[in-house]
């Protein structure tokens, strides 16, 4: 197959053509060094200089203040769910956890084995379709800690959880990073495993307020540390430094597009034509609450599972592919990260228009 299709897939998932273009390029000779941006060392200037302007970008771009490193570290955000706890969970204290799904589920399991974690909320009763408000804080809490966008039931918070005054609040933000205005100033750290709104998987952003990592733990391996990778900016160890690149590419496209009020416009657009569509169907059906609804991920189903099997075997025949819903929720999942054109969701919708026709009937 030569030509590109949809891709509607969770992560990793599709990135912006031109920052694919520029990759190509650069994979063979980058900044005309005669090297290949892969093949340079992370110590040297051509690297040196990718990653400086990586960071100067992403500060920009999101309005970052000196009072918070921005770090570029590996492990997945999975690994976050474990060096947060390692380093601001002192054994006496209690972290917040605000439950919204399973990743949500994934990083109190890492906390509960390093110390005392108290559900602050949890939209488990309806099997995640909702984002749970409602919050029950601890008495003094270490930190507080939530999911900004379940990727697997398409669930969004509209609004950050507040916790009480000083207490840090921290995110999980993997899934919808820079997909619409961030206020850093309100955060201790956000987190974004890299493979869905950021470039490809190996890096992880990591945005966390100097202070923090200044008090954190220190009787921890080094490399867990935050204030080893503040100390060696992102290169203590040999980065992902092809990742790296491709983030700051994607940051420059973000950039160029407008910066992150626009990108929010184009998501929320892009968003109104499935909501839009599946609120008129009676064929199909959205399976998040209205008002807890995600921009990234759009999670429906059809009438049966046979019709969902069918409708995703047929789109995938019309160059739209990763549509398959997570196994836990069943039918499909569009996932339309910023990278998604308007074009995919267009055809998207044009062909549930089509596929609904030429099956109402088979449902009646
Ligand atoms: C919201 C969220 N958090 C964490 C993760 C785990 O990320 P990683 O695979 O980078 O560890 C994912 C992966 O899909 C995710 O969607």
């Amino acid at each position: 197959m030569s030509e590109r299709i949809f891709n509607f897939s969770a992560g990793p998932a599709v990135l912006p053509e031109s920052v694919i273009k520029s990759a190509q390029r650069d994979i063979w000779n980058v900044a005309d060094s005669g090297i290949g941006v892969m093949e340079h060392s992370h110590r040297g200037k051509v690297f040196d200089r990718i990653l400086k302007e990586a960071e100067a970008n992403c500060r920009e771009l999101a309005g970052i203040p000196d009072t918070h490193h921005v770090l570029f570290l590996q492990g997945g955000a999975s690994q976050q769910f474990a060096m947060v706890p390692m380093n601001f969970l002192p054994k006496d204290g209690t972290a917040d956890y605000l439950v919204s799904g399973v990743w949500s589920e994934k990083a109190v399991k890492e906390a509960k084995a390093l110390g005392k974690v108290h559900e602050a909320s949890s939209s488990k009763d309806r099997n995640h379709c909702y984002i749970p408000t409602n919050v029950s804080w601890s008495s003094s809490p270490s930190y507080a800690h939530f999911t900004s966008n379940n990727t697997i039931y398409g669930t969004q918070w509209r609004q950050d959880p507040t916790p009480p005054a000083g207490v840090p609040l921290i995110c999980d933000a993997s899934s919808d990073i820079f997909s619409r205005p961030i206020d850093v100033r309100k955060y201790g750290m956000i987190y974004a495993g890299a493979q869905k709104n950021l470039g490809p998987a190996g890096a992880v952003l990591v945005i966390v307020r100097k202070d923090m990592v200044d008090a954190a733990a220190s009787d921890l391996p080094t490399i867990f540390q935050y204030r080893t990778h503040a100390k060696e900016p992102s290169v203590f160890n040999t980065p992902p430094s092809f990742a790296i690149y491709v983030v700051g590419e994607v940051f420059k496209w973000i950039q160029a597009g407008g910066g992150l009020k626009a990108m929010e416009g184009k998501n929320q657009e892009k968003a109104a034509l499935l909501y839009d569509y599946l609120d008129q169907s009676d064929f199909f059906r959205g399976t998040a609450d209205a008002d807890s609804r995600s921009l990234m991920n759009v999670c429906f189903r059809a009438p049966s599972e046979e019709l969902e099997a069918a409708f995703i075997a047929e789109a995938t025949k019309r160059g739209m592919s990763g549509l398959k819903g997570h196994r836990s929720v069943g039918g499909m999942r569009a996932s339309i990260y910023n990278a998604m054109p308007r074009a995919g969701v267009e055809a998207l919708v044009a062909f549930m228009k089509e596929f609904e026709r030429a099956n109402r009937a088979v449902h009646a």
